[in-house]
């Protein structure tokens, strides 16, 4: 870990301006670190993602010392062609060639049974591998460069919400890995959908951008791991990494339930209670209700009708409470779209984990 900290870290800006033989070199030079068994952290249309390369144990080794990650938490292998794919699980279903042609390159993360040309330290010791094709043409450009398999967890500290901008990345990982690659274009905010394609009907381990509903569109029956929508479920959820409290801020974030005017006044109550003692509170409401809350800091979550909004800036308003030393945090719910499967439910599935499930219904 001293060795990790006391290293410099480059960071290369690509703009709109820049040509296409500056962005070849400079995504070049960013895979020469990969290829050499350094890390760097890349844009994705998901979140920002920690690259090393894939079938090298040592690379997979320095990841998770860099998040500071468990190592029994699998990475996903990020692809930038179809015929990739092949090389590294040892079969590819159907159902999986279906959902490919549909949704990749995008949002979407696969399981597969893993090739053993995958090392152990990729896949946490699992026989599957998690594999997606991004959306991002700067991502699949330096996953080229890279030598074609890079795995990449969210460039997170394990623990924080993951990275949307590169001065996330920056906050976390400055010091930890080779180099950072800021660019825009980091568009969704909330990590891939994941499903397992293993079985005979996929499952849906981590919901995302791709809903359950766009997935059964092209393969007919989805399933979905219980633990996603019943969160008293005593059983384990299959992603090995849902199971970690993800994202909390450091302020005591609850998610309040009812009717619009009740939400209001109960957080705008609470929030009065805690800045007499000297607490700031913190607030997350959406555009339709904001000019009616009163508090240190009150973040839009946009229309309640569109959950891109509060999707694309969920993690960087609770990366600002941190900043701001808000002790208190109040959202309102996005309940509504969780029932009805939507994108709306990742957004949900964030922010329960976020708060640790604690729902008040007033
Ligand atoms: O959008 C994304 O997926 C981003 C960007 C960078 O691509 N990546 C990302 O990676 O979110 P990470 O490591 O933060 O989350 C990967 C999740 C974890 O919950 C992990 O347990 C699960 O995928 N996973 C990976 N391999 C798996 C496997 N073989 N079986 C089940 N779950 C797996
Ligand atoms: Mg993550």
């Amino acid at each position: 870990m001293e060795q990790l900290l006391k290293m410099e870290t480059k960071i290369v800006t690509i703009g709109k301006n820049d040509s296409s033989e500056d962005v070849e070199e400079k995504l070049a030079c960013a895979g020469c670190v990969i290829r050499r068994g350094g890390l760097v952290a890349f844009p994705t249309e998901t979140v920002y993602g920690l690259g090393g390369d894939a079938l090298n144990p040592e690379s997979s080794r320095k990841i998770y010392a860099a998040k500071g990650r468990p190592c029994d938490n699998p990475l996903i292998v990020h692809i930038a062609d179809i015929a990739a794919l092949e090389q590294i699980v040892c079969e590819i279903p159907q159902t999986a060639k279906k959902l490919a042609d549909a949704f990749w390159p995008g949002p979407l993360t696969m399981i597969f049974r893993r090739a053993a040309i995958v090392p152990h330290q990729t896949t946490g010791g699992l026989d599957t591998v998690a594999v997606r094709m991004p959306g991002h043409p700067l991502a699949r450009l330096f996953i080229r460069k890279a030598g074609g398999y890079v795995a990449a967890p969210s460039a997170n500290l394990s623990g924080k919400p993951s990275p949307t901008l590169a001065k996330h990345v920056v906050q976390d990982m400055d010091g930890r890995i080779d180099m950072i690659i800021d660019a825009e274009g980091v568009e969704i905010g909330l990590e891939s959908t994941i499903v397992d394609v293993t079985g005979e009907i996929p499952m849906i381990l981590r919901p995302g951008y791709i809903t359950q509903k766009m997935l059964s569109g092209v393969v007919g029956a989805v399933d979905m791991d219980v633990t996603i929508y019943d969160s008293s479920s005593a059983q384990a959820p299959k992603a090995p990494g849902m199971k970690y409290r993800h994202y909390a801020p450091k302020g005591e974030l609850v998610i309040v339930e009812g009717e619009p005017q009740k939400v209001v006044r109960y957080i705008n109550q609470q929030a009065a209670l805690h800045e007499a003692e000297g607490k700031r509170t913190g607030i997350i409401g959406t555009e339709e209700l904001l000019p009616e809350y009163h508090a240190a800091s009150v973040k839009n979550a946009g229309s309640k009708s569109d959950s891109t909004t509060i999707a694309r800036q969920l993690y960087t308003f609770l990366r600002e409470f941190d900043d701001e030393d808000v002790s208190y945090i109040y959202a309102e719910s996005f309940a509504e779209t969780f029932t009805d499967y939507g994108f709306g439910q990742a957004v949900m599935n964030r922010l329960l984990k976020a708060a640790g499930h604690k729902v008040i219904r007033v």
